[in-house]
């Protein structure tokens, strides 16, 4: 099982789009996948005093709890991962006490579109770090997608090249049984 959690609740999100086509890439290698889009993350600020309780995000924690891989996409705002991706992320905190806590001993593909490439590889750079504090293991290929082009432009050969790849990358290490550290 491939998770993927992200994009934004704008009207053609280009994150989310590239996280479907992902999702689509990791069913095509054998994977079976579950989207959090951005109108399934509208969830209320996370704090602390929320855990063990059941609320909003539940359903996502605990599909994140039996999934063998994980993709996230995320705009870059302001060089940085969106408020409501890494608000998401922050309910993983749920996991904290799980028998693989957060997302430990999976792979997690990492996909971000900006309007450019500076924002986009800096968000690239925060949003593995976030992951490798999850203890989730980031693939070896992350993607970076510049959407300001025309929309039809998004997703151009290149893009689904890399966006396969870094799918693949997350089938492959489920399927070999990743190391629990
Ligand atoms: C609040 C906000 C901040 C943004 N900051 C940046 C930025 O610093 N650099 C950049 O290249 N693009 C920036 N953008 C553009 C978004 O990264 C870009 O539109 C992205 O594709 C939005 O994701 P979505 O299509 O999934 O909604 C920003 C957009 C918003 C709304």
């Amino acid at each position: 099982l491939v998770v993927g959690l992200g994009g934004t609740k704008r009207s053609g999100s280009s994150s989310e789009r590239a996280l479907r086509f992902a999702l689509d890439a990791a069913a095509d290698a054998g994977a079976e996948v579950r989207c959090f889009g951005g109108t399934d993350l509208d969830f209320p600020i996370f704090v602390p005093e929320m855990l063990g309780e059941d609320h909003e995000a539940t359903e996502l924690i605990e599909t994140l709890a039996v999934a063998d891989g994980v993709i996230v996409a995320t705009p870059g705002y302001h060089g940085g991962i969106s408020g409501q991706v890494k608000n998401a992320l922050d309910y993983v905190e749920e996991l904290r006490d799980d028998h693989r806590p957060y997302f430990d001993g999976r792979a997690v593909g990492c996909i971000v579109c900006a309007h450019g490439t500076h924002a986009a590889f800096t968000t690239l750079v925060s949003l593995r770090s976030v992951i490798h504090a999850l203890r989730g293991w980031p693939t070896p290929l992350g993607v970076c997608l510049n959407s300001a082009v025309r929309p039809e432009d998004l997703i151009d050969a290149r893009a689904a090249e890399q966006l396969q790849a870094m799918a693949g990358q997350v089938v492959d290490f489920a399927t070999r049984g990743a190391l629990s550290l």
